[in-house]
């Protein structure tokens, strides 16, 4: 049985800030299924719930080399749901609260690409493949070469790097090279770390894993250009040959509005329950109760990333159509008080929830009509996918993961699961929204295609897992 460890900085339920933490969870259960060892490492946070904390078992204690430092190693483990998952210990960088945003967030991850590498032994698990995650990981390609070269234990281990969001890219000063990677000045330059004179952690996963992907075909295009690119785009063509993109799934067993114990009604396909959803929805939100009016819905990260300049702009023009809008999500302080403040000059259409709820998430993608996501570039994108499964459309910008899931409907040919528009103008968006109005009220046969539409896609992980698979043959076979 071939033997994959995902490594992140995130995996739902223990810790999460965004999609990467569900990726990080649903793929490897999709992999478990189609009979792969798929197993996952992350750091031991402060906030991991004590429920978990509790069951975890400590399995070894080692010593870590950052540089010349030595530092203290934990291995603990834990069983959950069939599973087996491992946490990399160690107070001094972990037990804080939150994820990242720290002073020495270069250090932090440093000494978790180092401590994951070292704790391998440990695992009674020897994996074939490292699967890495984003730049908190991206050392790891390059420390297996550099470190371990000569050690039986490693020297059949392939590795896969994933870029989940190449906006995020882990840039420090030049001086940790050697002195928290422990890596001479053979390493700099354009082979190496080095990215405009700092030390680029993704970067060097780019140029030393043995595979690249990334979390849509679009993207893994996308990024190839300036636009997109994040000034990481030259290189990213250079090793195109090694990169390929497979879109993210969903976990179709925990977003199931048939059996979703967090919605008022379950149901399937049926207009008749999502409207019993919906008004439920705008009792609990102390919404007027009428089901006649569209609800439209953003569950989401409040920053740029996620079009927010865009709604912002139109919000007043939006919401003098007969609509309600409801926003679930935390983010930049700039956005949250632009639509805080809508949310007071309209209090009979709009509701602003600033934080993390699960359950009422649930709720929100189940009775909402529509699905706004005017997304300046997005590698993939879950929510979108969520809201079909629910049968809510969404209205999406053309771009990344959005473009290659979302079919604006066309009225030639009479197919689509939604609505959407090409270029990051506000104005677009808002007539988009208003065609999709236009649709909701005075088209309602097209409108309940859409609605069947929206249930018929298939965005689980079957087909994208099958093609982590394929990947992981080649590679391990090659
Ligand atoms: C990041 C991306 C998002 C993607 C997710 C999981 O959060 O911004 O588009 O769906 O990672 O890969």
């Amino acid at each position: 049985m071939l033997k994959v460890l995902f490594i992140a900085s995130e995996c739902t339920p223990f810790a999460k800030t965004g999609g990467l933490g569900d990726v990080v969870e649903s793929l490897p259960i999709a992999l478990r299924n189609r009979k792969i060892d798929a197993r996952v490492i992350i750091p031991k946070y402060e906030n991991i719930p004590a429920e978990f904390k509790k069951e975890m078992v400590h399995k070894k204690t080692f010593t870590v080399p950052v540089a010349w430092r030595q530092e203290y190693g934990g291995l603990e483990i834990l069983k959950h749901e069939d599973s087996t998952y491992y946490f990399l210990d160690n107070e001094k960088y972990f037990k804080r609260a939150g994820l990242y945003g720290y002073y020495d967030d270069g250090e932090r991850f440093t000494y978790f690409c180092r401590g994951v590498l070292e704790s391998l032994p440990y695992m009674d698990f020897q994996p074939d493949i490292l699967h890495c995650n984003d730049w908190h990981t991206g050392m790891i390609p390059l420390f297996l070469k550099v470190f371990y070269w000569n050690n039986p234990f490693y020297q059949n281990i392939k590795t896969v790097l994933t870029i989940h969001n190449l906006k995020f890219q882990g840039i420090f000063p030049m001086e940790i090279l050697g002195d928290l990677l422990g890596l001479d000045d053979s390493y700099r330059g354009d082979e190496g770390v080095e990215f405009f004179g700092n030390v680029n952690f993704l970067k060097a996963g780019i140029v030393h894993a043995d595979r690249i992907t990334t979390v849509s075909e679009s993207y893994a295009e996308e990024i190839k250009t300036d636009y997109y690119g994040e000034k990481l785009n030259g290189i990213l063509k250079k090793y195109e040959g090694k990169m390929q993109g497979i879109l993210n799934g969903i976990d179709y067993k925990k977003y199931n509005p048939e059996t979703d114990p967090y919605i008022y009604e379950n149901f399937r396909c049926s207009s008749v329950k999502k409207e019993q959803n919906k008004v439920k929805l705008q009792e609990d939100m102390r919404l007027p109760v009428r089901p006649e009016v569209p609800v439209l819905a953003m569950v989401s990260r409040l920053t740029r990333q996620k079009g927010l300049d865009l709604l912002i702009h139109i919000i007043d023009e939006l919401l003098n159509e007969d609509i309600q809008l409801i926003i679930l999500g935390t983010g930049e302080w700039k956005y949250e008080q632009a639509l805080r403040e809508a949310a007071e000059r309209h209090p009979q259409k709009m509701k602003a929830y600033f934080m993390f709820n699960e359950p009422l998430a649930h709720k929100i993608y189940a009775g909402a009509d529509l699905y706004l996501m005017p997304s300046l570039f997005e590698p993939c994108g879950l929510s979108q996918l969520i809201a079909l499964r629910y049968g809510t459309l969404p209205i999406v910008r053309e771009t990344g993961g959005l473009k290659d899931t979302i079919i604006s409907y066309n009225e030639q040919m009479g197919v689509g699961n939604g609505f959407s528009f090409a270029n990051f103008n506000a104005h677009d968006f808002l007539f988009t929204i208003k065609r999709a109005l236009d649709f909701y009220h005075n088209r309602k046969p097209i409108w309940n295609k859409l609605f069947k539409n929206a249930f018929k896609a298939n965005f689980s992980w079957t087909s994208s897992a099958q093609k982590y698979i394929k990947l992981y043959e080649d590679l391990y076979g090659g």
